[in-house]
């Protein structure tokens, strides 16, 4: 199988990159026409982004599962799909080839069906890394429901929160997840997020970790019980939903600024387009090639990159459900050399902790299978850059830095492995049909130029085919966040800098957000989950250098609550509710007691002052004088921890 639309040189690169400015339509058109439809569109793309509202495809007729699945079942039936590779290493691994996925896949949908579930309804999915994850929203893509997968380390409240946002009506979950050498309860968190809900009539349950679980008459089903029904009668095909181009197809919650986080609506052609292209481009995957991104399918690189590209493009997707370092350090390295990967897609974070075992963990680990090295989710600083280059792929191996969002479905700034050149620590050059563009505060272009470089906020000027639509039940969220920044312009929240080349390197965001181990936390989520501790009379959250996670989350909190004396205890009392507001994904690094918070007149916190201390950068605060207590300065810096 080939790829009539991968790129096979950098010249072609720049024409094809050229011919999809010039002509957006017939560029994604003639790609699409790649593709299985049930009609083919009207139009190929409609948009403005001042309300925003953009169309891709209009007028076309499909289902994403035909094109990732029923398509290869002639050609490549009995290849494997996914490859997965439990927690233990010692337990046995599953293939499950694109017919066996495809049986299973239209299996599952005849179980949701039968429970209810119709086209568009909301379907919250909570499972650990294991095939049943993927058959799950394959089958509610396949039925034409919305899936909205939540990662495993989300709390009860998280979740009641998201379920609520989504009225959602159906939960698919198991009983617990294994994750190293932690079984997690996944069931009893769904328990516990179901108190009060209204909205939720069943849930089904996968069998795992045969952790004990509460199983109530009426709603809880067991997945097993309802397979077994299924497959006695017989029904291992169902004819999938004809969707709409622009039908929803997933939603996912995702971190920002201000308030609760919102849900990132994809819609079905666009998404497939671009997931698919880019996997096929970015990382320029040949047929049989073993792709393993070691995310989860709880964010959107799991979606995109561990699901919907590979299968689209009829690839084998590894699946781990487990983590780097357990049971040792060398993990990533047995599963490269026992499967032969030949992509790997990771985060700086894991690069990073794995470095800090030294090069044990790699000896006697055969990785001459590796062709193409990813990473994803922050910037990756050079050190570990040259790590991964050097000790992972023995420099023979491109490594793609790949920007993208949740927002942006797709990859959108990338080296394409060994077509394009590759700059330590920068993401490069555009993706064909993407439009980069750095401004200044008032949203007017950057085109100084300090020593060849400029530096500004990353916007982009028109929309690729896996943009955000919108943002579930609330459309004005999504204009205000992404598109009234700045006028006609989709606002990343991130800082970049361009070189000569017209090279980008990402540097951050910009915003209230922080990443911390590839994770997306907002500092007012993590503030409020604070201030909801007894005691808390307020708290300032920001981010600092951190050397595994990339940013460390340090709050300032305000406490004159009971067990003051215990300072310690209080810190951990804290922890526990941040843990259960939000999950332990989003718990402080450092928690520093203070008298009072550096305000100006106006009442408004200034962070650039808690940030420079957090930092260590004591000795450049900047201007103090517009504080109403310039004196809280001095004693937040004089207690640092
Ligand atoms: O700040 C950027 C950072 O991750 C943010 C998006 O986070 P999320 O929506 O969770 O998606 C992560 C996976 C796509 C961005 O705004 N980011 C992502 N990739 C990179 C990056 N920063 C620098 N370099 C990257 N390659």
């Amino acid at each position: 199988m080939s790829y009539p639309y991968q790129i096979k040189s950098f010249h072609e690169y720049k024409t094809e990159y050229e011919k999809s400015i010039e002509d957006p339509a017939g560029f994604w058109g003639s790609i699409a026409e790649h593709f299985t439809w049930r009609r083919k569109w009207d139009e190929v793309v409609n948009w403005n982004f001042k309300e925003p509202k953009v169309e891709w495809f209009k007028g076309a007729k499909l289902n994403i599962t035909e094109n990732c699945l029923d398509r290869y079942l002639e050609s490549r039936g009995n290849q494997p799909a996914i490859i997965w590779e439990p927690n233990d290493p010692e337990e046995h691994h599953r293939t499950l080839t694109y017919r066996k996925l495809h049986e299973k896949v239209c299996q599952f949908a005849h179980v949701l069906k039968n429970n209810g579930v119709k086209k568009g309804d909301r379907v919250c999915i909570y499972m650990g890394m294991i095939p049943e994850l993927a058959i799950a929203v394959l089958a509610t893509a396949r039925i034409g429901a919305i899936h909205s997968v939540i990662f495993g380390g989300f709390s009860a409240q998280s979740i009641a929160d998201r379920l609520e946002d989504a009225q959602a009506e159906y939960i698919v979950t198991c009983d617990g997840a294994y994750r190293g050498a932690k079984d997690i309860p996944l069931k009893s968190v769904i328990d516990d997020a179901l108190i009060g809900n209204k909205t939720v009539k069943k849930v089904i349950v996968c069998t795992r970790t045969r952790t004990p679980v509460s199983m109530l008459k009426g709603r809880d089903l067991w997945w097993e019980e309802e397979m077994k029904q299924v497959e006695e009668k017989g029904l291992n095909y169902i004819e999938a939903e004809e969707m709409d181009a622009e039908d929803p197809l997933f939603i996912l919650y995702t971190s920002g600024s201000t308030g609760k986080p919102k849900g990132v609506v994809h819609s079905c052609a666009g998404y497939m387009l671009f997931t698919n292209y880019t996997f096929v481009n970015v990382f320029q995957y040949q047929t049989g090639q073993i792709h393993f991104c070691t995310a989860d399918i709880g964010w959107i690189t799991g979606h995109s990159y561990i699901v919907y590209g590979p299968l689209s493009a009829g690839a084998t997707s590894l699946m781990f459900e487990g983590v780097p370092t357990w049971p040792d350090a060398g993990r990533f390295w047995d599963i490269v050399d026992k499967y032969k990967v030949n992509i790997l897609y990771t985060a700086p974070t894991a690069i990073r902790s794995l470095m800090g075992f030294g090069l044990g963990p790699l000896q006697n680990k055969d990785l001459s299978s590796l062709k193409v090295l990813g990473t994803v989710g922050e910037p990756i600083n050079e050190e570990a850059w040259h790590w991964y280059d050097e000790h992972v792929g023995k420099k023979k191996c491109p490594i793609v830095d790949t920007w993208w969002q949740t927002e942006t479905g797709g990859i959108l700034i990338s080296n394409l492995a060994g077509i394009t050149p590759a700059k330590p620590s920068w993401a490069t050059l555009p993706l064909p049909g993407v439009q980069p563009i750095l401004v200044d505060e008032k949203g007017n272009e950057i085109t100084e130029a300090v020593d060849g470089i400029t530096s500004g906020n990353l916007c982009i000027k028109a929309p690729w085919p896996s943009i955000i639509r919108t943002t579930y039940g609330d459309h004005e969220r999504c204009r205000v966040n992404y598109f009234a920044t700045y006028e006609n312009l989709y606002f990343t929240g991130d800082g970049a800098l361009k070189d000569t080349e017209g090279f980008y390197r990402i540097t951050g965001r910009v915003d209230d957000v922080l990443n911390v181990s590839g994770h997306r936390i907002g500092t007012a989520e993590v503030e409020n989950a604070i201030n909801m501790h007894a005691g808390v009379v307020e708290s300032a959250v920001v981010g600092y250098p951190h050397d595994i996670k990339g940013q460390g989350i340090y709050a300032y909190v305000i406490y004159n609550g009971t067990h003051m004396d215990d300072q310690s205890l209080t810190r951990k009392d804290i922890l526990q509710t941040v843990t259960r507001v939000i999950g332990p994904i989003a718990k402080p690094d450092k928690i520093q007691f203070v008298g009072g918070l550096p305000k100006t007149r106006s009442g408004k916190i200034m962070r650039r002052i808690l940030r420079k201390i957090a930092e260590g950068e004591v000795q450049s605060l900047g201007d103090t004088s517009t504080l109403l207590d310039p004196g809280v300065v001095d004693e937040i810096r004089d207690g640092r921890l």
